[in-house]
């Protein structure tokens, strides 16, 4: 899930651990001040998800420590909504963001600046129970009815059917990397630095056998207890719980479904939270203030690649909720006639990049199909197709994109991101840097001959373009969505590409992808194709390889069936 998305949540729902008055006044303040709806909501109390207004808007919030953390988690996890822990407990590597950053954090997260985690949970199945926890899943005889009774259990142990052993002792606990600093830490376990880490932890607890070890398995291993005594399995402390009797069979492996953590600038680190806390002393705890933005290889960004990065996120939040609502639209709006669709999707999409868009550049213009022009007050304007290929889309077609141009008031593009949810490609480019899908710079092909190539097209009135060119080359291709086709040639999965009309925003992020690759985009009388600001004006296309481009002008009829 990405951060971008949560610019447009209109809900927050607040688990409060008690004694938590003072944060949760100020929250009731901030969300009052941003026109947000609130729901507070004591620790244990049932959170049904018919109060979700739309868990595409929602941001779950936990006030408290790791324990109402988890209650969050528990809550949240299964609606796939985000959840940001703010700290007032004395221990905490879950909720890390201090309640005097509370402000600043939401503040950020409304931006579309925070960044959501993905963290593994892990999955327990057996003894009546079937519970998912984040933490860890502890295993420990049940205590005797007379304290001077028996308090140890013995289980044994497979991973994915390979006997490991038997641990005698109080239990094992098993976990996340997320759950390693707790239970396991405790039992002399590693810690485990928790990004991208997809693991699984077996930790022996107070075992009577010199050379235990805790062992570290992958997360889709098949973890099988059998205990030869009652025990207590205990999911995320004992938010599920349940008595397995001798010989019931625990299985535990990861989880299908992550939780979803909000992170911000005033988290803070978990190195810092281990410093803090535990005394990790080969480093003190350091200063956690707000940390500034830099590009991934750690170097200040110029403005061309903050604006590039940004609409690399806003096309990848909005594809988010674009892929899930894929094959599932049951509402069509027609506008101008039964071809020209809207759908919730387009509006969904459009919503969000807006939003991301005009937080970060708030002077500059803003031209999209679904609403319209807003005029800014620099040489700027983003021109958006939040879905470019409704019609394939509409009809469970995975040919659709997500269009996004950065464009100067001499109408040159200097930023192009076409995105495609479905195949997960992005192509990007940026005026004078080249061009590229994903990491992998492109480039169009050399053919200069039409019988050597592979055309695309896009609206044909009359089908004259298929008839003049179907023989002529090795095909024309159809595909729905104008943005893409100019990535294709850009990329040389097709050599050239046709369209009777388009608007600007279908095309303007493909022709800074296309030229920058190397290619040429012209209207049919070779004229260089001019963006427009404004949701009226179409121009026809011509688009090419670069080396063709003379050939396939020279080869349209004279009669003008192209508009002119
Ligand atoms: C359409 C697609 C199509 C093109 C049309 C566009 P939309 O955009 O790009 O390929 O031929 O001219 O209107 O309506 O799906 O955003
Ligand atoms: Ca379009
Ligand atoms: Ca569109």
């Amino acid at each position: 899930m990405h951060g971008r998305r949560l610019a447009t949540l209109n809900e927050a729902i607040c688990i409060a651990s008690d004694e938590s008055e003072s944060a949760i006044d100020r929250l009731e303040s901030w969300t009052t001040t941003h026109g947000i709806d609130l729901t507070i909501k004591d620790v244990g109390e049932q959170i049904h998800e018919s109060e979700f207004q739309n868990a595409r808007e929602t941001l779950g919030i936990s006030i408290g420590g790791d324990g109402t953390f988890l209650e969050g988690v528990r809550s949240f996890g299964p609606n796939r909504i985000p959840l940001l822990g703010i700290n007032t407990g004395t221990l905490a590597f879950l909720a890390r963001t201090g309640p005097r950053d509370m402000d600043a954090a939401l503040t950020e997260v409304l931006r579309g600046r925070a960044t959501v985690h993905d963290r593994q949970q892990l999955q327990a199945t057996g003894a009546g129970l079937d519970a998912t926890g984040v933490n860890d899943v502890a295993i420990q005889p049940v205590p005797p009815e007379t304290p001077v009774d028996r308090k140890i259990c013995r289980l044994h142990v497979f991973v994915d059917n390979e006997y490991i052993g038997e641990y005698d002792g109080s239990g094992i606990a098993i976990n996340t990397p997320t759950g390693s600093t707790g239970l396991a830490l405790s039992a002399n376990g590693p810690v485990h630095f928790p990004n991208d880490n997809l693991t699984l932890q077996i930790t022996p607890l107070n075992t009577h056998t010199m050379g235990v070890r805790p062992l570290i398995v992958s997360q889709d291993a098949e973890i099988t207890v059998v205990p030869e005594n009652d025990v207590r399995v205990s999911v995320d402390g004992g938010r599920h719980h349940a008595i397995a009797e001798q010989e019931e069979v625990l299985q535990i492996t990861g989880a299908d479904r992550p939780a979803y953590i909000v992170r911000t600038r005033y988290d803070n680190g978990f190195m810092s939270a281990l410093a803090g806390k535990l005394g990790w002393e080969i480093r003190t705890a350091e200063d956690t203030g707000p940390r500034e933005y830099l590009s991934d290889d750690g170097d200040p960004e110029d403005f061309l690649a903050v604006a590039s990065r940004i609409a690399r996120e806003a096309a990848v939040s909005a594809g988010e909720p674009v892929k899930e609502l894929h094959g599932q639209i049951e509402q069509v709006e027609y506008k101008s006639d039964k071809a020209d669709m809207v759908t919730e999707a387009d509006y969904r999409s459009d919503q969000i990049i807006e939003t991301v868009i005009t937080n970060e550049f708030p002077n500059h213009g803003f031209c999209s199909e679904e609403s319209g022009v807003t005029e800014g007050t620099t040489e700027y304007t983003w021109v958006v197709d939040p879905l470019d290929g409704t019609g394939n889309f509409a009809h469970g077609n995975p040919n659709y994109s997500i269009s996004i141009s950065l464009v100067d008031d001499e109408a040159r593009p200097l930023v192009g991101v076409v995105h495609s949810p479905e195949t997960d490609e992005m192509f990007h480019a940026i005026r004078d840097r080249g061009a590229y899908r994903n990491d992998t710079p492109i480039a169009p092909t050399d053919r200069d001959r039409l019988d050597e190539s592979m055309l695309l097209s896009g609206y044909d009135p009359d089908g004259r373009f298929l008839r003049e060119f179907y023989h002529a080359t090795q095909g024309v291709r159809r595909l729905g969505s104008a943005a893409l086709n100019l990535c294709y040639v850009a990329a040389g999965s097709a050599d050239a590409l046709w369209e009777y009309d388009t608007c600007s925003w279908d095309v303007a992020a493909g022709l800074c992808i296309l030229r920058e690759a190397g290619g040429r985009a012209t209207d049919q009388t070779g004229q260089e194709y001019a963006v427009e600001f404004d949701t009226e004006t179409r121009h026809p296309l011509a688009a090419s390889n670069g080396t063709l481009h003379e050939t396939l002008l020279d080869h349209f009829p004279e009669d003008g069936f192209w508009p002119q």
